[in-house]
């Protein structure tokens, strides 16, 4: 059924079956996991980060908090307040696991991408664990610049983050990629660096850190200190907007993670130029299946838009954005204030159901209902033209359309506005 459709990608020249791998965290970690993953439909396996110090192999337990109990926006966006640190295990141990997934890998035809992080001042011990992981059978290595403890030491010295890939890029000769951290800045500097050191890709991005409290018992929520992985549907937006900046300043492959749950989270960061999606949170709130529904969604979507190949449509959505000042200044009405503003709302009266939620949210106070009359009233000369009523009505009959010529529509919650086509 989908022989005619090729969702193979090539990056740092190896060739991934499905633009869907997995991201780092402990369903990478373990044998009969990664066992399980390659039976699926994903294009790579990036294993739980290892690292030799034992002070950063500490793991206080429990550590997964999933935040459902916190309100529905939480559990349906997979929000999880993790204290997963790196790997456990001892070096050989991890050694001889990562040699056995590489074997499964190859197999399967999956791509095997070891995760590893060092003292960042130590740059000798970096080189000694890729070359270890290289000979191990790991087709690439993601260097995980994205841990707190590492963020501390490259936020005073990029530099530092140079040096350890350049000088693993002398001893290897695999893709060296770094994972970095959402609060890394300034970003398109660090990206740089990178760069001009060899780096063959980068996976953006680790989800932030925070904390949650649990009001009805006045403590922290599961742990009393500020955790890793405060992520879900919600980050995608600031991971998403982030490797915009780096395309903007890099022409440097991005596997795209934060967020990914679904398909359309998955089209989203190709549309957006990145040759691969990385699901992270979402093999713990869904399960694995998450993968293989994520991988045939997007085979669906492309024969149902006639694409024979992913680059066919991979950046597209790049392509229409601008940077904040170029838009505002194309902005035909940049001061103006009602009642003089562009565009005002129009009701359909037969998708109405008179429910209320724009009169009630519209802090303008533009619209009023009466719902014993059955009567909606718009009073446009107050009106802002913001568009926040389109995209509240839950049965979508509000339009946003050109004051002066009623007809023309400005925006209706699908796609670009009007305005900025
Ligand atoms: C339980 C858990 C453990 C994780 N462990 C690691 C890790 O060891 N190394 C790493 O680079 N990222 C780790 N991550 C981060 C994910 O790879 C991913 O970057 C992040 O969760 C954002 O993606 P998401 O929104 O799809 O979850 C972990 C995530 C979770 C949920």
């Amino acid at each position: 059924m989908n022989n005619d459709i090729d969702v193979s990608v090539q990056l740092a020249g190896l060739k991934f079956k499905s633009p869907v791998i997995v991201s780092s965290s402990e369903c990478g970690s373990d044998l009969s996991q990664v066992k399980i993953l390659t039976k699926m439909n994903v294009g790579g396996i990036v294993t739980k980060t290892f690292t030799t110090p034992g002070e950063f192999r500490i793991r206080v337990r429990p550590y997964q908090f999933p935040l459902n109990k916190f309100g529905r926006g939480f559990k349906e966006g997979g929000s999880l307040y993790s204290l997963a640190a790196p790997h456990v295990e001892e070096r050989d141990q991890i050694l001889d696991k990562v040699s056995m997934m590489a074997g499964i890998c190859r197999k399967y035809s999956v791509v095997l991408i070891v995760s590893f992080f060092e003292d960042p001042t130590n740059i000798s011990n970096w080189v000694k664990q890729a070359k270890a992981f290289e000979k191990a059978g790991a087709d690439m290595i993601e260097l995980n610049f994205s841990s707190p403890s590492a963020v501390t030491v490259f936020s005073k010295s990029f530099r530092q983050a140079g040096a350890i890939i350049s000088e693993i890029k002398k001893y290897t000769s695999f893709p060296i990629g770094m994972k970095i951290s959402p609060t890394i800045e300034p970003l398109e500097s660090f990206v740089s660096i990178g760069k001009n050191a060899g780096l063959d890709f980068i996976t953006a991005h680790n989800a932030p850190g925070g904390i949650i409290i649990d009001v009805e018992n006045e403590v922290p929520f599961g742990a009393p200190t500020i955790g890793g992985y405060v992520m879900g549907r919600t980050f995608l937006p600031y991971s998403l907007g982030r490797i915009v900046r780096i395309r903007k300043s890099s022409d440097i492959p991005i596997i795209g993670v934060g967020g990914i749950y679904r398909t359309d989270d998955a089209l989203q960061y190709l549309l957006c130029g990145c040759p691969l999606v990385g699901i992270g949170s979402a093999l713990y709130f869904r399960g694995f299946k998450v993968v293989d529904k994520i991988h045939s969604g997007i085979t669906r979507w492309m024969r149902n838009k006639g694409y024979k190949n992913i680059d066919e449509f991979k950046g597209k959505a790049y392509n229409f954005i601008k940077d904040g000042i170029s838009l505002k200044s194309e902005e035909k009405y940049p001061h103006v204030v009602p009642p003089d503003c562009p565009y005002v709302p129009v009701i359909k009266s037969e998708k109405c159901n008179l429910c209320g939620r724009c009169a009630e949210t519209c802090i303008y106070k533009v619209i009023t209902v009466d719902k014993e009359k059955s009567l909606i009233n718009i009073d446009d000369n107050k009106c802002w033209s913001c568009g926040f009523c389109v995209g509240i009505c839950p049965s979508s009959a509000i339009t946003l359309v050109e004051r002066a010529n009623r007809g023309k529509i400005i925006w209706n919650n699908e796609g670009l506005a009007e305005t900025f086509k």
